[in-house]
């Protein structure tokens, strides 16, 4: 097991190489995979999250060769896969079961997702309950709450060659049951017509449409209509850009520790990821971004964002703001109480089935460096302004609850020590050079356990 120790030292200064978005990697890896020929697929994470999706290709026969942060996909095509030999171990990765859950539903032959601790606690029946409406025959299991489903999950081969269409509202604003329904409509006879109830990030939509697999899209629905997309596309070329979500611990940082100035390069800034920055400038702190003129080939915008450090004040933060920044909120509740005054998140539910339950850990980790919180079941209130005590944390195998503990000691007096960082690895494997790069004091050691 790994802990990181943390003082705090001067301002962070430099360039910050942010590595590349976890969500794109998923998808570009996926997309290849079912591509006819070759694609080559560069600037990705090296985080294990990515390379669980990948392994899971593999074992259905998906030639992959990775060459630093590239990876050379030797497509099999929509039909292609074949039966795993083993179970597909998805780790900490809700991204690739949910997406899988899609992909594999819609096959002939059989197979089994498992995860580890934390992501066995995830509830699954949001993809499961949709995709078996249209023909598949997943099976979750029980687990701690009645009437939920969980991992692992026991996926049937399908003796039909089409899945049936869909029209369905979401329950929640969620990326990956948007996903898992729309990979699964590459394998219907009949459309995919999906209603948010309000716009979770579209990388799934970008990545087909960049791929000729045309969607229609009104407002908040979406639709697929087999009919008229095209189901057999070409291996592609694709750089993934920099990974906003891991960008946001090194901006926020940069914003509240005194004196700081960072650039970072090359950032995905998609709009249905970018609500961060927007609450950031509603708290009042000090950014420019400019956008590159041209677009990624997965369809994405790209930019260079410069911070500095300022002053900043407590906001209120729900709905939209909180679906396009829904994995930033940990680390803006560490600015909320760096900021003067009183920072209140509603509307944020969704926390609570995350990596870890969010809002709780959360505020028993602002607890621990000494600021006033109070606990909502939909969020938290946050009272700004006091000074942080270095604190002895642990990570709940949760890579962002594990990195904004990591920020937040850099901003207190004294040591801070953030037990079980292994899950670090699943989207920010630079995460520690990267700081200290920057001029932070923070070492990762070995803990024998
Ligand atoms: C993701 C979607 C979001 C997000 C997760 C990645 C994706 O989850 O929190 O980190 O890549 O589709 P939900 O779909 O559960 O909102």
């Amino acid at each position: 097991m790994k802990r990181f120790r943390i003082q705090s030292k001067g301002p962070l200064r430099g360039e910050a190489r942010i590595p590349g978005d976890k969500s794109i990697g998923h998808r570009a890896i996926i997309f290849a995979s079912l591509a006819e020929g070759e694609s080559r697929v560069t600037g990705l994470s090296g985080g294990l999250d990515n390379i669980a999706t990948a392994d899971a290709f593999r074992s259905m026969g998906v030639e992959i060769a990775f060459l630093g942060d590239a990876a050379r996909i030797s497509g099999v095509g929509l039909r292609g896969l074949s039966a795993p030999k083993k179970v597909i171990d998805c780790g900490n990765s809700g991204t690739t079961m949910r997406l899988l859950a899609g992909v594999l539903g819609a096959q002939r032959f059989g197979s089994r997702l498992i995860g580890d601790e934390s992501l066995t606690k995830r509830p699954m029946d949001r993809i499961i309950q949709p995709l078996n409406a249209r023909g598949t025959r997943i099976e979750g299991s029980s687990g701690a709450k009645k009437g939920v489903l969980y991992p692992p999950l026991y996926i049937h081969g399908i003796k039909e060659r089409a899945l049936r269409g869909i029209d369905y509202t979401l329950p929640v604003a969620s990326a990956q049951i948007k996903s898992a329904l729309l990979l699964s409509g590459l394998y219907a006879d009949e459309p995919t017509r999906l209603t948010e109830p309000s716009k979770s990030r579209d990388h799934t939509e970008r990545m087909m449409n960049a791929l000729g697999i045309a969607l229609t899209e009104d407002g908040l629905t979406v639709t697929l209509d087999p009919s008229r997309a095209n189901l057999r596309w070409r291996g592609f070329d694709l750089h993934v850009p920099g990974d906003p979500s891991s960008a946001a611990f090194a901006i926020v940082a940069a914003a509240m520790i005194p004196g700081s100035e960072i650039h970072l390069p090359n950032i995905c800034l998609n709009e249905t990821r970018t609500g961060f920055l927007d609450a950031m400038a509603k708290m009042g702190a000090a950014f420019e971004i400019e956008e590159d003129k041209e677009e990624n080939a997965s369809g994405e915008k790209v930019g260079h964002i410069v911070v500095k450090h300022q002053e900043t004040r407590g906001t209120e933060l729900r709905g939209e703001l909180i679906v396009r920044s829904i994995d930033e909120i940990p680390i803006l509740c560490a600015l909320a109480a760096l900021s003067e005054g009183v920072t209140t998140i509603r509307e944020a539910e969704e926390l609570r089935v995350k990596e870890s339950d969010r809002i709780k850990v959360m505020v028993d980790m602002l607890r621990a460096f000494g600021v006033e919180c109070e606990e909502h079941p939909d969020g938290m209130t946050i009272v700004g302004g006091a000074k942080l005590r270095g604190a002895t944390l642990n990570s709940h195998h949760d890579h962002r609850i594990a990195m904004t503990g990591a920020i937040l000691g850099m901003a207190a007096e004294g040591e801070t020590i953030v037990n079980d960082t292994d899950c670090v690895g699943t989207s920010f494997p630079s995460f520690v050079e990267l700081f200290r790069g920057l001029g932070a004091e923070i070492v990762e050691e070995k803990v024998r356990t």
